[in-house]
């Protein structure tokens, strides 16, 4: 289902300079600069503008720790990877975050296990580890594949093995508060399982939204951050409990290169939250980054691979009765220049900056309303 006019919207671009010196705060909507069609930036024209550089730091809408954070680092001096990775890291240890690391919502056997990818523009490393249990800083693991070993992702028992060798502490990462929600999970939906066939998708979509009722946290709750510096040097980091209650080893976007969070030190970064099923079978941070290399602004960019995962999600129970896409996915991007952009899916997207200023949360721009 194509949506022509709300992506004419998207044509237009958020004047950074304008947002952030009207000091709003979070929640207020989005200031457009409208950009005539003929004026809007040609193909490849902003590699050749003066550069409005770094520091720039961009996160997921649970990222406003994380922005604040990786600025600070920025500041002092460090590489954009380790930057997003400090950032990410409070919000891993933050047990009130249930989509990542420590209270992150568990798997269905009730075990906790987390994804995580990094990426560092100027080597164009990166590191990833998948499935992995009873560590909470999984950002800081692929941190450690990308600088330690010559893969790119490790998953399960060899990410945890790996993790040990490096220092890192085995816990056990289920909290209170997420394993009553896990347990309350199970108990309402008994029949539950993740072996789908066609018409248990559509059960499935009614199982979500009981679930909303009862009050059961149920997502795919994510932080993305990526970062500029002052130097345009570009580096991101992806990292989540994944899908709540999913089936054991399941492995989301996130940690795939490409799919949760690519970088390409020419261009800039992207990332997704959200289903990462869709942004997996897209390729989605590829193909945003790609979007901008060819020319368009970052949040133009953030909503074409948005269009593009709503062009071929063909399956029935993922669709509303409209034949749109009925579940979310929000994009995030930093282009080398300084300009960054999101978008979502449907309406209820968000997320954080710190241009070397203050950290603001924004609302994503939604590609259906
Ligand atoms: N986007 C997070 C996940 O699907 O695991």
């Amino acid at each position: 289902m194509r949506l022509g006019c709300r992506y004419a919207l998207a044509m237009s671009d958020i004047d950074r300079r304008t947002f952030l010196a009207a000091g709003a705060t979070a929640a207020v909507p989005l200031m457009l600069k409208s950009t005539p069609a003929s004026a809007a930036t040609t193909r490849g024209d902003w590699r050749r503008e003066a550069r409005r550089a770094g520091p720039v730091v961009i996160s997921s809408g649970n990222g406003l720790p994380a922005v604040t954070r990786a600025m600070e680092e920025l500041q002092r001096g460090a590489d954009p990877v380790d930057a997003v990775v400090a950032g990410v890291t409070l919000v891993e240890d933050d047990p009130g975050d249930m989509s990542v690391g420590y209270g992150g919502l568990p798997n269905e056997a009730g075990v906790v296990q987390l994804d995580a990818s990094v990426m560092h523009g100027p080597s164009h490393k990166a590191g990833a580890v998948a499935a992995i249990e009873n560590i909470r800083n999984p950002a800081q693991v692929a941190l450690r594949v990308m600088r330690r070993t010559d893969h790119v992702l490790i998953v399960g028992a060899g990410a945890l093995a790996f993790a040990k060798a490096h220092g890192f502490k085995e816990e056990n990462l289920l909290t209170e508060r997420a394993r009553e929600a896990w347990l309350k999970w199970k108990e309402n939906l008994n029949t539950d399982d993740d072996w789908l066939n066609e018409e248990q998708h559509l059960e499935r979509d009614a199982r979500a939204e009981m679930a909303e009722q009862l009050g059961i946290p149920w997502h795919y709750g994510t932080i993305h951050c990526a970062a500029l510096s002052s130097a345009g040097d570009v580096g991101a980091c992806t990292t989540t409990s994944g899908l709540s209650y999913k089936i054991p080893g399941r492995v989301g976007d996130s940690p795939i290169v490409g799919a949760g969070m690519f970088v390409d030190n020419e261009v800039g970064a992207a990332g997704a939250t959200g289903r990462g099923e869709a942004v997996i079978q897209s390729c989605g941070a590829f193909q945003t980054v790609q979007h901008m290399a060819a020319g368009l602004e970052p949040r133009e960019a953030c909503l074409k691979t948005l269009q593009w995962i709503a062009d071929h999600t063909k399956r029935r129970s993922l669709l509303t009765g409209a034949g749109r896409p009925n579940f979310n996915v929000t994009m995030y991007a930093l282009r080398k220049d300084g300009k960054w952009g999101s978008a979502c899916m449907l309406p209820g997207g968000s997320f954080t900056l710190h241009d070397g200023t203050e950290a603001k949360r924004l609302r994503s721009t939604p590609l259906f309303e």
